[in-house]
């Protein structure tokens, strides 16, 4: 039976979902039918690459044990924040402690600048970060007041209010429209380009906007969370899932695609601020970025190598093959994504029990000129493992006005308007 998977016009920001950009979300009423669809109150959701947490969220809602894993350390932190309910009062408590140190904190800074008192000498234990190109990306004044912002919210002494501030901390960063207070313009969806402020930013004014707004959606989420669900992140990577066999009644994800969203080029801006609360440091997130399923950063040798190589599927091969003739290094990276799909979806069929479903939200793509039918080849590959059979595909036209997906042309081929639902089932 045809459904309507479009979800066009409909709100998309409710409950905590609005809480922070990222790049590709799927509409939360697209989770919540798959959940509804193929699962029942008090089972276990799993979404391998979580990404903001859309699932964890709809999971919470509708009365399910949402576990969530994705490679990102700014998406664990957002999953997370947006999927734990605090208690309104609680969070009320906690805003206006900050808000009280934080006023008398920036009052202190208006006057060292009034009478010239350099930053370090007013603020001798207030900590400035070191970052490449620190002083292109944020102007001096905005890194002295992201500074002592950081500082009031390390010492918050509750670990969900402590974590609650971080996503508002990185929130005034990294946002959709040109209200950053870097220097820069739509990081949640475009590679980062520097963008002069026409003012500049006044950090404090809007960090408490944003709490503002993120207590009403947290207040909105915990009033109709269902006690009866959970949610947790639990881990970091989709090929090596740390769940036991047959544990988990439902699988929906969505994958990254093939060198489309730079995750780390965009979430950068923020974790070099929150390195250090998420467990990371700004090399060791470079390094990590090569890991991401979809990156382009494949080493060219090793895309030669890896543009020859056959998979085994041939519907595969022969899309592969084409590309290696008209671009060896994107095929490269395109072997190299489908290689980690393989390896995602094997893992998502040996951890769901028997006659269960795996649901991946999925588009199609153009790269240099060869179409990729990303979806039919990923029903393949779950069929290839053994573990899984293709009961049926919906396709579903995106919303141009959410820019959901990156609407990215030339490099990446025509804009990606339809996306597909492939549904899949343990068998
Ligand atoms: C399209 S996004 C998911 C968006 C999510 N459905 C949402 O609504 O927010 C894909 C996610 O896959 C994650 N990812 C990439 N490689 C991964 C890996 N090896 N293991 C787990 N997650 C990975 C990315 O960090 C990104 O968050």
């Amino acid at each position: 039976m045809a459904v309507n998977l479009d979800f066009a016009g409909q709100r998309t920001a409710y409950a905590s979902h609005g809480m922070h950009s990222f790049a590709a979300r799927f509409p939360p009423q697209l989770a919540r039918w798959g959940i509804e669809r193929f699962s029942d109150l008090g089972e276990r959701v799993l979404d391998p690459m979580v990404g903001s947490g859309t699932t964890l969220v709809e999971s919470r809602l509708l009365g399910r044990h949402g576990l969530g894993v994705d490679i990102d350390p700014l998406a664990r932190l957002i999953a997370g924040v947006k999927s734990t309910p605090i208690d309104p009062s609680g969070l009320a408590a906690g805003l206006s402690a900050f808000h009280a140190r934080a006023r008398l904190l920036f009052h202190d800074l208006r006057l060292a600048r009034e009478h010239g008192i350099p930053f370090h000498d007013a603020f001798r234990e207030v900590a400035i970060p070191d970052f490449p190109n620190r002083d292109y990306w944020f102007l001096p004044n905005v890194v002295e007041e992201l500074a002592l912002l950081r500082h009031l919210i390390d010492r918050v002494g509750d670990v969900t209010l402590r974590r609650f501030f971080y996503l508002a901390f990185s929130s005034t960063i990294i946002t959709k429209s040109a209200s950053s207070v870097a220097n820069v313009r739509d990081l949640a969806h475009s590679r980062p380009h520097r963008v002069a402020p026409a003012r500049p930013p006044d950090v404090f004014r809007a960090f408490e906007t944003r709490l503002a707004r993120l207590e009403r959606s947290m207040a909105e989420f915990a009033a109709s969370s269902d006690p009866r669900g959970s949610a947790r992140v639990i881990g970091d990577d989709a090929r090596a899932l740390p769940l036991p066999d047959a544990s988990v009644d439902l699988v929906f994800t969505s994958p990254p695609y093939v060198n489309a969203i730079d995750y780390p080029r965009a979430h950068k801006f923020s974790l070099f601020w929150l390195g250090h609360a998420l467990g990371t440091s700004s090399e060791a997130y470079r390094d990590l970025g090569r890991r991401y399923i979809g990156t382009d950063r494949v080493p060219l040798a090793l895309c030669r190598t890896l543009a020859r190589r056959t998979s085994g599927l041939g519907a595969l091969d022969r899309v592969l093959d084409r590309l290696a003739d008209a671009d060896p290094r994107r095929a490269g990276i395109a072997r190299q994504y489908f290689d980690d799909m393989a390896r995602v979806i094997a893992e998502a069929g040996r951890v769901l029990r028997p006659g269960r479903h795996a649901i991946v939200v999925v588009c199609p793509s153009t790269i240099a000129g060869v179409s990729v039918p990303t979806h039919e080849l990923l029903a393949a590959l779950g069929e290839m493992s053994g573990l899984l059979s293709h009961v049926e595909t919906h396709s579903r036209v995106l919303d141009d006005a959410k820019r959901q997906l990156p609407i990215v042309r030339g490099r990446f081929g025509p804009g990606m308007r339809t996306e597909y639902v492939v549904v899949l089932r343990r068998t």
